[in-house]
């Protein structure tokens, strides 16, 4: 449709049918024999809105799809298709690493192929909007939703988010495959206090603007379709109702001119913040931040229209929402293929096909990062090995978004593991699996415990057909519990013959990890460790074999003080998708060498959160060993770096990084430098290195991080190979948000930082003239 067809589609609306365009509702309300019942009437929710709502949340599958299209266009007085909606966040059917391990790829593109594959499958099942990527920076492991981040850095996160964006969404959205992308959420929700989901955000401006806004804005430049509200406050309003941020900030300064939606009944819990007296004012304050789309609740339903009415919100405030709907929709293609790709034989086709497999081990591969190896890895194949833990035969490494992956399309690495060899393992006396236990008390919270008693008595059990927790999250309205608990026999028994097992091996591999559900959304932790029983099994296990490894899956930086100290090699797997499991077994037998880098800091222990490398000096910084005093910026009793830091991850080669070398001693603003090193693999094995390059301005009218990411290059070297880096530093790289709060650079002395990971000494100096 053409921009005049659509302007005079929108002129020919009533004011009820434009409303109904910015109201978004379940699937489930679009049954045969779905019914509006009191409830849903006193919500606003009427038949009569029902056959002229917008869109549509968490409905896929052609068929479905196609036939609540198909009744709904017949009975909507202008035909205007549905949109619909779906979180489609580290994969569909087909199920990528969590993107907090896609983060650690350090390898944007590759997640670019994700988000297209992605795309396919859900565009073929009907869908044609996802709610990714969330690129809130984090730097609180106790926040749950860490492992739907890129993680701890503006830059990263930039360059993340805008990838995904561009393998939603493709240069056409109409085209085949494609679908839109929405950035979410904005703003700042990854700075809840205290790391607890839905808190209060307190961020200056400052901040806001230098560490929080950059990725939100790349995502936008890349094109990004949609744009979701946060729920949380932020200098004391919440953003979906905070006009500053989302009129001054995301329509005037960003030039965002696609659709705003709310988050889930983000516009109704603005009665709970105290920010609005009812719906009525709800509904009003949204409408003027200029929110388009209400997600799930009646407000907009029950009062916008009498608001427009009554005078207290112009009708063209709404007529803009509705043209940005009506432009999405046309933009797709809809009002000439209001099914789009929605087709069965299509999805029967791209679903699970074999290219969508094979990019999801290669990203589970490129997304693990080994933290730590004294020889332990790769494997000894000829040697007894015993596989012990809750994750040896389990199919729940998916992660808690995955809400579309089915467990039993993931395969377990018993199963990888037996592939390798043929079927014969434990016949031959090579490798045996052992036992472990989930061990669940972090979950024995009230809350948890109301609806999930089978979880508080602190122990579950592990082995095929392991502890499954419903993932159908909000799709089917509730988070649903099948447990299968185990006695403390059953349990001591499992420990005893893990025990056993490993002392008869000549090397271990412990798999263990978080519950696949605690992490995500509402999933804060005021512990990060490892649940107990799974700590004693290590303990237990150690004290008779010091050849372990542990394969570890989090969705987010665990406390790993203990498990660093006593295992010999230690492989960060996070949530790995469908291939997991494959891509483990590549790993741990180096058919395959880890090569990700973290992108979030690991604590020292929880009390250091948050932590994150590109933190300020302070006026006592702290140097360990060289302190002139006691009054330091420290604590008594814990380090302040964090255990493992940004950028950090092995390999099983060993590389050297030169010198940093300059062109250069001096530059000007519209010059540059380059900083060079040499990078040599000094090991006996191939390998894959990431060189970063890290900025720190030493003096400027607002302090300075005493380290920025400014670029990085992965590099692939043969034993004994070496290659020069060169990276360009222009004035781009040096820019900040100075004192006349403008991004502008400043004249002064730089340092450059080069090496493989954040933490690096590799430095060199130059002065901006
Ligand atoms: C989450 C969003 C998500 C939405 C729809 C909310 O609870 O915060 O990230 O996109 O639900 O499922």
């Amino acid at each position: 449709m053409r921009e005049k067809e659509l302007r005079e589609l929108l002129a020919d609306m009533s004011l009820e049918e434009k409303i109904g365009q910015m109201v978004q509702v379940v699937g489930g309300l679009f049954a045969e024999d779905a019914t509006i019942t009191g409830p849903m009437q006193e919500m606003g929710f009427t038949q009569e809105l029902m056959g002229q709502v917008g869109s549509v949340l968490g409905t896929f599958g052609a068929d479905t799809v196609k036939e609540i299209q198909r009744k709904y266009m017949e009975k909507q007085p202008h035909h205007i298709p549905l949109l619909f909606m779906l979180d489609v966040i580290n994969g569909f059917r087909t199920v990528f690493p969590i993107p907090l391990g896609q983060g650690a790829t350090f390898e944007p593109e590759l997640s670019e192929k994700c988000a297209q594959a992605a795309a396919k499958e859900s565009a073929a099942s009907g869908v044609h909007v996802t709610f990714a990527p969330m690129t809130d920076l984090v730097r609180d492991a106790r926040w749950g939703r860490v492992m739907e981040s890129t993680g701890e850095d503006p830059y990263l996160n930039s360059l993340f988010c805008a990838a995904m964006v561009r393998g939603f969404q493709g240069d056409d959205l109409s085209a085949k495959g494609n679908i839109a992308a929405c950035v979410k959420h904005f703003a700042g929700y990854g700075g809840a206090t205290a790391g607890r989901d839905y808190n209060t955000v307190e961020l200056s401006d400052h901040t806001l603007r230098e560490f929080y806004l950059p990725s939100y804005k790349a995502g936008i430049d890349a094109g990004a379709a949609l744009v979701m509200t946060s729920f949380n406050t932020l200098g004391g309003i919440p953003s979906t109702g905070n006009k500053y941020l989302m009129r001054d900030v995301l329509r005037d300064e960003f030039e965002f001119d696609g659709v705003l939606i709310s988050d889930w009944a983000a516009i109704e819990e603005m009665i709970y913040h105290g920010y609005c007296a009812d719906g009525r004012e709800a509904a009003k304050r949204a409408a003027a931040a200029g929110v388009d789309i209400d997600m799930m609740t009646g407000c907009y339903a029950k009062n916008l229209c009498a608001l427009v009415r009554d005078g207290e919100i112009p009708e063209e405030a709404v007529d803009e929402a509705v043209y940005r709907i009506l432009e999405l929709k046309n933009r797709l293609g809809l009002f000439e293929h209001p099914y789009k790709d929605a087709d069965g034989e299509l999805e029967r086709e791209v679903i699970l096909c074999d290219a969508h497999r094979r990019l999801a081990r290669e990203a589970a591969v490129k997304s693990f990062v080994l933290l730590k190896n004294e020889g332990a890895l790769p494997l000894e194949k000829d040697r007894k090995t015993a596989f012990i833990g809750p994750y040896t035969d389990n199919r729940n490494l998916m992660g808690s978004w995955s809400i579309i992956g089915k467990p039993e399309d993931v395969g377990t690495l018993r199963e990888a593991v037996a592939e390798r060899f043929g079927a014969g393992v434990q016949a031959d006396g090579g490798s045996r699996y052992g036992r472990g236990a989930l061990g669940q008390e972090r979950f024995a919270s009230d809350a948890q415990a109301e609806g999930q008693d089978a979880l508080a008595d602190g122990t579950i059990s592990f082995h095929a057909g392991s502890p499954v927790l419903g993932n159908s999250m909000k799709v089917e309205g509730f988070l649903g519990s099948a447990e299968e608990p185990c006695s403390d026999a059953e349990a001591e028994a499992m420990l005893a013959e893990a025990v056993a097992a490993a002392k008869e091996a000549e090397q271990v591999v412990l798999a263990l990890g978080e519950h696949y559900l605690q992490s995500g959304e509402a999933k804060s932790s005021g512990i990060i460790s490892l649940p107990e029983i799974q700590l004693r099994l290590f303990r237990e296990v150690c004290a008779v074999n010091d050849n372990v490894t542990v394969v570890l899956f989090s969705g987010r930086p665990l406390d790993l003080r203990e498990i660093s100290q006593k295992a010999k090699a230690i492989l960060e797997v996070w949530w790995p998708g469908t291939e997991g499991a494959a891509a483990i077994a590549d790993v741990l037998y180096g058919a395959s060498s880890p090569s990700g880098k973290l992108p979030m800091s690991f604590p020292y222990c929880v009390g250091q959160a948050p932590v994150h490398y590109n933190e300020y000096s302070t006026g006592r910084p702290h140097h360990p060993g060289a302190d002139k005093d006691f009054f330091r910026s420290r604590y008594l009793d814990i380090p302040n770096k964090p255990l493992y830091p940004f950028g950090y991850g092995l390999t099983y080669t060993s590389f050297s990084v030169s010198p940093v070398k300059l062109d250069r001693g001096e530059m000007t603003r519209d010059g540059q430098i380059t900083a060079r090193v040499t990078v040599k693999n000094t090991g006996s094995r191939p390998g894959t290195e990431t060189i970063q390059l890290y900025l720190h301005d030493i003096a400027a009218s607002v302090v300075r991080p005493v380290r920025e990411l400014k670029g990085f290059r992965k590099v692939e070297l043969q034993p004994g190979e070496e290659r020069e880096i060169g990276f360009t530093i222009t004035d781009k790289e040096l820019v900040f948000l100075t004192e006349n709060g403008r991004w502008e650079s400043e004249a002064g002395e730089f340092e450059v930082f080069i090496g493989s990971d954040s933490m690096t000494e590799n430095a060199a100096r130059f002065r901006l003239l």
